[in-house]
């Protein structure tokens, strides 16, 4: 019997959320927590699936053409990789999936898309096709808007090349940087956030003023041009300042929360060189870059956070 298994690492953004959303670059990392998707043949032509983290067990989906509709949450992603990749190749036997993940889909590392790309990368391997990252992208970026309509898609991209992107919307530039290991302190908040929700809080915002809304867009554009440059240099005095530039722009968007605002106050005060927000906003992760990591981590934990302890710039897909 044909089996496989694929992981792909989760995400952290480090500049340019939201603005990304509307044709700007932003700065994504990808770390060594990893999905991973295991997918067996099997002998009829049913799929069953097991995603123990996200409550699915033993689900009957179809090769193609599922109801996204009719899926429960935790499938969707999957049910909409599978539609699109059986829809460009023909598989004939049915399959066993199931998915384990080293994080919680409640931290905002960017599981959903992660398990999408695994499942794609996994049906290639299965059905020997071989897809470029590109094409791999593709396939995956429209699962990712069949399912939740918005999105730029840097998840997928800092899961399929890993490493440190600079992306810009719909994949249209993608590019690895030149960095090591980040000195970042990653807190969670204990809020789940739902990125589509502040996807369109920011939308109406920018309905409602659209000069100074795309004035923010245009700013982080420029600013995250100069946090590339920072982060190749390991110039952490400026990367620092620049995240808290990022963080303050966020502010304006009306992203941030009064927890995620505690934590990266308490952060910069216990001498980090910058912190803000990671991701859509609304809860989810915030993170500090720092020397002191210890003293940071300490004063995150005393103002209710969790630590998740996240290296970066890990690597993309892989067959294990
Ligand atoms: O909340 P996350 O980690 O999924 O990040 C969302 C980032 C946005 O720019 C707000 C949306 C996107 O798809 O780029």
């Amino acid at each position: 019997m044909n089996k496989v298994e694929i992981s792909t690492p989760g995400k952290l953004m480090l500049f340019g959320e939201h603005a990304v959303v509307y044709g700007r670059p932003c700065i994504v990392t990808a770390v060594d927590q990893r999905i991973k998707v295991a997918i067996e043949e099997m002998g009829n032509q049913s799929v069953i699936l097991n995603a123990p983290e996200v409550q699915i067990e033993n689900l009957d989906l179809k090769l193609k053409n599922n109801d996204l509709n009719q899926i429960p949450k935790g499938a969707k992603f999957i049910a909409a990789a599978l539609n699109n990749f059986c829809a460009e190749y023909h598989l004939e036997k049915g399959l066993k999936i199931v998915t384990k993940s080293d994080f919680s889909s409640k931290f905002g590392f960017g599981s959903s898309s992660a398990v999408t790309v695994g499942v794609i990368k996994g049906l290639a391997e299965i059905k020997k096709v071989k897809l470029s990252n590109k094409q791999l992208f593709e396939l995956a970026y429209k699962s990712v808007l069949d399912v939740q309509g918005v999105g730029s898609g840097f998840d997928l991209a800092a899961a399929i090349w890993g490493g440190t992107l600079y992306f810009v919307t719909g994949g249209k530039q993608i590019k690895p940087l030149r960095v090591n290991n980040l000195p970042l302190v990653v807190g969670y908040t204990g809020i789940k956030a739902d990125t589509a929700t502040w996807v369109r809080f920011v939308a109406e915002r920018k309905v409602k003023f659209p000069v100074l809304v795309n004035d923010i867009f245009d700013t982080m554009e420029k600013l995250v041009e100069l946090a590339r440059k920072a982060l190749e240099n390991e110039d952490w005095d400026s990367l620092g300042e620049l995240m808290d530039i990022n963080q303050g722009l966020l502010e304006s968007l009306g992203v941030s929360t009064l927890k995620l605002t505690e934590l990266i106050h308490t952060s910069r005060l216990s001498g980090a060189w910058g912190s803000k927000l990671s991701g859509a906003g609304g809860g989810d992760c915030m993170l500090a870059l720092t020397d002191k990591a210890k003293t940071v981590e300490k004063a995150i934990i005393e103002k209710g956070g969790q630590i998740i302890y996240a290296k970066t710039n890990a690597q993309g897909a892989r067959m294990e």
